[in-house]
């Protein structure tokens, strides 16, 4: 879930990180405006990167406020290096030019990726950048471990339909699995699969997600774990589906579910606080999810699906059901950090590509495009009182003029729901911020 809970997440904060004044919030219930069209995964409005994954269209100024988003496309990554990534302050929406986006700290070693978070950190979030229309994800993973850190494999759509598996590392003997529709909460989603006499920080399994247009199945080292009926989401009130249907993306992180501060229910989740003198923290630096290969096979689109062209997915309501999604040949490649999807091409030639603005590249507040960062900690919220995925990472205060907070995962506790969006929190200089990460990132 990729909610979050203002009150939560100011608590949260450190002292340093200082919530800006003019960020537009957003949400299905109150749109962006013309200027700032694009509603971001944080609920907060803006041009350019809140333009692109993540953007909900629900809450944006119009449907096609969002850039098209990239079709699927068959492919399988392996680690030797991360020539295929790319900062997410630097994407403009060729998946071409790069399969992924992340923030973090992720590290390749021995063909595989180490998703690290250091200690006080918000850890390491990869999202990929082409959407999945239907189709299968398999992952070669091992969690991370201890209490309060959770590891997370998921599909996510714009609009938060949610396919998830989460490793809570208090617990190495299982995995959670979990759906949304829209993001609404429902404490009936959620079922563990067990990973039997393993341990899944020790010993690689492959988790798949088998996600067709009639059910979903949740599928580990080969064998079926639970299944998933479309069928069985029929909401009679509101004659529909409640079924994840909409083109979502392949997400992996590592976060601090159990960080001081968040929300009890979260941390509760999580197996209880984290422990930032642990082993992993003292022996290496870092916890730690290695990703070895990863598989996306996509499936047809659904043969009702309305097809124009081969290069890009749209949403033609903000109904957002999977009958108001279409096939076009339109351009997912923004021109420049102030386009939108209202003007693709604008500033293309001013040379505005890199960013300038805190409201043309969406903070990273977890939940799911970030962008990297040293976090001092800040905010973080987890999902409605145990479900949660997500993930996403800080951006880390690296001239000392900035700072910001991350979040993941939505945070609403069981029957005291309310949430809202989180405040910006990132002031200051993007570019140092950036400059950092890159550092950070290359050492
Ligand atoms: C997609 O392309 C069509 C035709 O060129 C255009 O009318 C429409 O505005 C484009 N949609 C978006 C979201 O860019
Ligand atoms: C996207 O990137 C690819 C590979 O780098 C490049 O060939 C292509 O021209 C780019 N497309 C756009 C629209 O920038
Ligand atoms: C999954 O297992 C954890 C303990 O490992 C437990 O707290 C949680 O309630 C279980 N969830 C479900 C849906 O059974
Ligand atoms: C079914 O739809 C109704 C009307 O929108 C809504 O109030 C209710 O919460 C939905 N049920 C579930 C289980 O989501
Ligand atoms: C991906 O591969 C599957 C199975 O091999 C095939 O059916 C499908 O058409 C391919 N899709 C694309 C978009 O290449
Ligand atoms: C898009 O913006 C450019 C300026 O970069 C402008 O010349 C063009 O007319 C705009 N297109 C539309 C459809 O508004
Ligand atoms: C984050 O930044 C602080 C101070 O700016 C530094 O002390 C700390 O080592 C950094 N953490 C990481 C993981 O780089």
């Amino acid at each position: 879930m990729v909610r979050f809970v203002t009150s939560l997440l100011a608590l949260s904060l450190s002292a340093t990180v200082l919530a800006s004044s003019n960020t537009i919030t957003c949400s299905t219930s109150k749109q962006c405006p013309q200027d700032k069209p694009c509603c971001s995964q944080y609920g907060e409005c803006g041009t350019g990167g809140y333009c692109l994954g993540g953007c909900d269209a629900q809450s944006s100024f119009s449907v096609d406020s969002c850039a098209p988003m990239p079709i699927c496309e068959n492919k399988s990554y392996t680690w030797d290096n991360l020539d295929n990534t790319v900062l997410n302050t630097k994407y403009l929406g060729n998946a071409s030019a790069a399969d992924w986006t992340y923030s973090g700290f992720p590290k390749t070693q021995d063909g595989n990726l180490l998703m690290t978070m250091p200690k006080n950190s918000v850890g390491s979030l990869f999202a990929n950048n082409h959407y999945i229309w239907y189709g299968k994800v398999s992952g070669k993973i091992k969690s991370s471990r201890g209490k309060g850190v959770v590891t997370a494999f998921i599909l996510l759509s714009d609009v938060k339909d949610e396919i998830d598996y989460e490793w809570v590392g208090a617990d190495l003997t299982a995995v959670q699995t979990n759906y949304y529709w829209q993001g609404v909460l429902d404490w009936h989603n959620s079922a563990n699969a067990s990973v039997t006499n393993e341990d899944t920080f020790k010993d690689w399994h492959t988790y798949e997600i088998d996600w067709q247009p009639d059910q979903t199945q949740w599928i580990i080292d080969g064998v079926v774990k639970r299944t998933l009926k479309k069928s069985d989401t029929w909401n009679a009130t509101a004659n529909r589906f409640q079924y994840p249907q909409t083109p979502a993306r392949l997400q992996m992180s590592l976060w601090p579910a159990g960080q001081k501060g968040n929300a009890q229910g979260t941390i509760d989740w999580a197996g209880g606080e984290i422990d930032w003198n642990s082993q992993d923290i003292q022996e290496k630096g870092y916890y730690y999810a290695t990703v070895g290969k990863v598989d996306v096979t996509c499936y047809d689109p659904p043969k009702e699906a309305k097809k124009t062209g081969n290069n890009a997915y749209v949403y033609t309501s903000d109904t957002a059901m999977e009958a108001d999604v279409a096939i076009t040949g339109n351009s997912t490649v923004l021109g420049s950090l102030a386009a939108t999807g209202l003007n693709m091409t604008y500033g293309a030639h001013s040379g505005s590509s890199t960013a300038t603005g805190s409201d043309s590249v969406p903070t990273n507040m977890g939940g799911t495009g970030g962008m990297a960062s040293n976090g001092t900690n800040t905010g973080s919220t987890g999902t409605s009182s145990g479900s949660s995925s997500g993930s996403g990472s800080g951006s880390g205060s690296a001239s000392g003029a900035s700072s910001t907070g991350f979040s993941q995962g939505t945070s609403a506790t069981k029957g005291n729901s309310a949430p809202a969006q989180v405040e910006r929190v990132l002031q200051g200089s993007f570019f140092a911020v950036l400059v950092a990460v890159v550092a950070l990132v290359t050492l």
